[in-house]
């Protein structure tokens, strides 16, 4: 693992301390070298190495499938092309959940054979002890509430969590929970930006949204997703900052058609 001395890291400290010089945390998804390369160089605060990898690079329906060994494929990947970005690893279903003694090793897979610097795991006061113990022992823990995708068979799909008052009450609870347990940061994923506000106003560690309104203290989409190149569905809450989707077709397109009429390759790219 080679790491650029002239690069200043991102730290977990660092990405605390931007909450409070209300400084914006910026954070997207990689699961690949080139594209955690891209990231970093653009200036990204975290790199997330999300479970939905599963769904974005392998074609699962959903995150359920993923195991530890992908994850740890797509984070030492991801690994390599990063300088500067925070590292943080998304835990798999059932990498953490059966037992605290599992989540201790899963969790030091990530940072011991992946070089990963935080885990991300789903879940409120369900999660309270496993987040404590991993912190207790030096693992950065950040949390995820509200559409947590692992729970969807529970949840009976994607939609919008917390509407209603008394799951609004138990996700304001959860994020004190998980501070209280010592997460660093939470995901506030698909909740109204009412009660993402209440909850970022209430907590002195940054919240972080995804479909959650503009007042967490930082935001993070799956880059698949705002690239324009995930086309089975786009969220409300997506925006596509490129079409590469559709660059790509252009792309492949203009290839197949010159090899076919001959013109491609030409004179000059020959030998
Ligand atoms: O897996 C993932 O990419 C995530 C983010 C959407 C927060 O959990």
């Amino acid at each position: 693992m080679s790491i650029n001395k002239n690069v200043k890291k991102i730290t977990v400290p660092e990405i605390v301390n931007m909450k409070k010089q209300g400084e914006k945390i910026t954070a997207l998804t990689a699961y690949d070298v080139l594209m955690a390369q891209i990231l970093d160089d653009s200036g990204i605060d975290i790199i997330l190495v999300g479970d939905s990898g599963g769904m974005v690079m392998a074609g699962y329906e959903n995150t359920l499938a993923v195991t530890m060994e992908e994850m740890l494929f797509y984070c030492k990947s991801v690994r390599r092309g990063v300088k500067r970005a925070l590292l943080i690893a998304d835990m798999p279903f059932l990498s953490y959940q059966t037992s605290i003694e599992e989540a201790i090793k899963n969790a030091g897979r990530f940072l011991q054979e992946a070089g990963m610097e935080a885990v991300k795991i789903e879940g409120g006061k369900a999660v309270k002890d496993i987040v404590k113990k991993l912190v207790g022992f030096g693992v950065p823990v950040m949390g995820h509430i509200g559409l947590t995708p692992q729970s969807i068979h529970q949840f009976g799909g994607y939609g919008l969590r917390g509407k209603d008052d008394q799951i609004a009450k138990q996700l304001l609870e959860d994020a004190f929970i998980l501070q209280e347990a010592g997460a660093f940061s939470i995901v506030l994923e698909k909740i109204p930006s009412a009660l993402a506000k209440e909850i970022t106003n209430n907590l002195d560690i940054p919240t972080i949204g995804i479909g959650a309104g503009k007042d967490c203290d930082g935001q993070i989409l799956v880059s698949h997703d705002m690239l324009g190149l995930y086309e089975k569905f786009k969220p409300k809450f997506v925006r596509h900052y490129a079409e590469l989707g559709k660059s790509m077709r252009e792309a492949f397109n203009g290839y197949i058609n010159d090899v076919k009429n001959t013109k491609f390759p030409s004179e000059d790219e020959s030998y």
